[in-house]
């Protein structure tokens, strides 16, 4: 089992084009021999501009959604294929904010995952539980649930371009880290879920992220977990200096 680990950003509304390049080129030395993957995910705006700042190194860049329709009538709607003929290689997916705000469901996410894989990009999928859900203890049961449906079709070859992100949706941007227990635990049904779904080896290569106020201060010990393998960040992204000790707490 050598699963690599990857750390990707999400930095949500934050930055223009300007400041992205600026926070890039400050994230690049800081970065350059990490063993492990490094992605951004930045607003659709600032894609042109941290393209063209990783370039050269090994820094992907994600978008933070995309639409499952290749083009057509989807006013303020970006497609897949619009990502990949940019040069973006990979989207996040089913973020618990657009499933909060912007009314994504299970279904549309699974649409959105569909047609992220067939423009050829990888998918960032996130799943997790809200609070009460935790607390009336069905989180398993949610996670699980969120996990079958977005990956309704998807091929076991395609499998190797899917990385799935647990963030407990009450770890996000809320300072309240999970244990590195209850992320592990998480993680791991994740993969049982896949190991179901697929079977053992493709459970076995999947890499799934922990997220939820993860930072430079705890990620050691949530990356150092058995089956939490890279992290989503979101505030601690915007902080090159503490994302790049992120970087290396999964070397
Ligand atoms: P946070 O966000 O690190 O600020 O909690 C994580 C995320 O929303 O992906």
């Amino acid at each position: 089992m050598s699963r690599k680990y990857v750390i990707a950003g999400n930095w949500k509304m934050n930055k223009n084009p300007v400041e992205a390049t600026a926070l890039i080129n400050e994230l690049k030395p800081l970065v350059a021999d990490a063993s492990c993957d490094v992605v951004v995910g930045v607003p659709f705006v600032d894609l042109p501009a941290a393209l063209d700042a990783v370039k050269g190194t090994r820094i992907g860049v994600a978008a933070q959604n995309c639409h499952w329709e290749k083009s057509g009538a989807f006013t303020g709607e970006v497609s897949a294929e619009m990502l990949k003929s940019m040069g973006v290689g990979y989207v996040i997916l089913g973020h618990s904010e657009r499933r909060t705000y912007f009314g994504d469901t299970d279904v549309t996410v699974q649409k959105r995952v569909r047609a992220a894989l067939d423009a050829g990009l990888t998918v960032i999928l996130c799943v997790g539980e809200y609070l009460e859900q935790r607390e009336q203890g069905v989180t398993g049961e949610v996670v699980a649930m969120q996990t079958k449906i977005a990956l309704g079709g998807v091929s076991e070859e395609e499998m190797a371009r899917v990385i799935i992100a647990y963030e407990p949706v009450w770890a996000i941007g809320t300072g309240r880290t999970a244990t590195a227990q209850q992320a592990n635990e998480v993680c791991k049904l994740i993969r049982e879920t896949i190991a179901g779904l697929y079977n053992a080896a493709v459970a076995d290569s999947a890499v799934i992220q922990y997220g939820g106020s993860m930072n430079a201060g705890n990620a050691a010990e949530l990356l150092a977990q058995p089956d939490v393998d890279g992290g989503l960040i979101g505030g601690a992204s915007l902080k090159p200096a503490d994302f790049a000790v992120i970087v290396k707490a999964a070397e």
